[in-house]
């Protein structure tokens, strides 16, 4: 089993990430047989595709690394690494470009989203993202890529690109990945709106909680959170078309292991004046020890680049023999 994914390292680490992936990862880790192995990695070349000056883009890997670890991703049993430090990502997807069809990059609706009206203005690397994707991925032989939903899409692709090389050059060379996607944290939605997802990128601060956060700022984010004037019923089907509840319901169930039922029995008939200081109170509980982890971590950057220089050591040792045979079987010589 090789378990393998990624973040861009753009902004804050958020719930939505944390429930979405990163806690997964973790359980991954923790969970591994011998024999099997984790690879994490920061998708930096990814993130080209958002404009960010060279201090904003370095502090913004370290951060992320300093998260992760934070998150309890250990770098001694998982590989951690940074991808522009492994070259084998970026020459792959090249080599892959010849096979991915622009048919199916024009389906995929997270470059439709990000290129919003303006599609002739949009980078090059925006389109070829999915393809990056797929490299990273294949290039490890994953057979197991835990992420959020938003992914999926980009992980059909990747399965499509490895059949599609497979069969035109005659080789059993890819592995095709499957994706983990649990049902419950599959899409964390914002604050402020429960039909859009949380994220990076919306503009309201207010819309996610970060690991960043402090007590008091993750107090007022769940004080403010859009909700109902209706109670809680007693399980989560009476939740239907209630989204904003349903989100908030679902967010407490998983920071405390549980079920939406279970979480709507014991506030049965209570409103969210009861329910929002109850969840405010396990967020912080479960989240200020990683927030204290990173604050120790994150201005050490001689340990950080010293972790990720060693995690893609590791790396490019294990992506070596999948680039070498793409190549091989393509005719090109190296
Ligand atoms: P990124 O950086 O946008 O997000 C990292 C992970 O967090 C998940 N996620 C969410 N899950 C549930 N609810 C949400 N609101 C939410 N927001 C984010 C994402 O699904 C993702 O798992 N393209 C990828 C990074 C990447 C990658 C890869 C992933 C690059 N190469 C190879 C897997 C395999 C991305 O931008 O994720």
């Amino acid at each position: 089993m090789r378990i393998l994914s990624g973040i861009q390292p753009t902004g804050n680490l958020h719930l939505g990430n944390y429930l979405g992936a990163i806690r997964n990862w973790v359980k991954m880790q923790d969970e591994m047989n011998a024999g099997s192995e984790c690879f994490f990695f920061l998708a930096d070349m990814h993130s080209i595709t958002v404009h960010e000056g060279r201090e904003q883009r370095l502090a913004n890997v370290r951060d992320m690394a300093a998260a992760l670890v934070a998150c309890g991703i250990d770098p001694d049993r998982s590989v951690l690494f940074n991808q522009a430090r492994v070259p084998a990502h970026a020459e792959l997807c090249w080599l892959l470009c010849g096979t991915a069809r622009i048919g199916w990059l024009n389906r995929m609706t997270q470059f439709k989203d990000k290129a919003g009206k303006n599609r002739e203005g949009a980078s090059v690397g925006l389109y070829v993202y999915p393809v990056l994707q797929a490299a990273d991925v294949l290039l490890y032989q994953a057979t197991h890529v835990p992420v959020g939903e938003d992914q999926k899409q980009h992980l059909e692709l990747t399965r499509d690109v490895a059949t599609k090389f497979n069969t035109d050059f005659g080789v059993e060379l890819f592995t095709l990945p499957d994706p983990i996607i649990p049902k419950e944290t599959a899409r964390i939605m914002s604050l402020r709106d429960g039909s859009a997802k949380m994220s990076k990128s919306d503009p309201s601060d207010m819309s996610r909680i970060n690991l960043t956060d402090d007590d008091d700022a993750i107090a007022q984010k769940v004080r403010k959170a859009k909700t109902d004037p209706e109670p809680l019923p007693s399980e989560v089907a009476g939740l239907a078309g209630r989204a904003e509840a349903l989100n908030l319901v679902g967010i407490y169930a998983t920071m405390t292991e549980t079920t939406p039922d279970a979480v709507c029995a014991q506030f049965a008939g209570q409103g969210f004046g009861a329910f929002k200081p109850a969840l405010a109170d396990v967020l912080i509980d479960r989240l200020s020890p990683i927030r204290r982890r990173y604050v120790a971590l994150k201005d050490d950057h001689a340990a950080l680049d010293a972790v990720l220089a060693k995690g893609a050591e590791r790396a490019a040792a294990a992506a070596e023999p999948t680039l070498r045979r793409a190549y091989d079987a393509m005719g090109l010589m190296r």
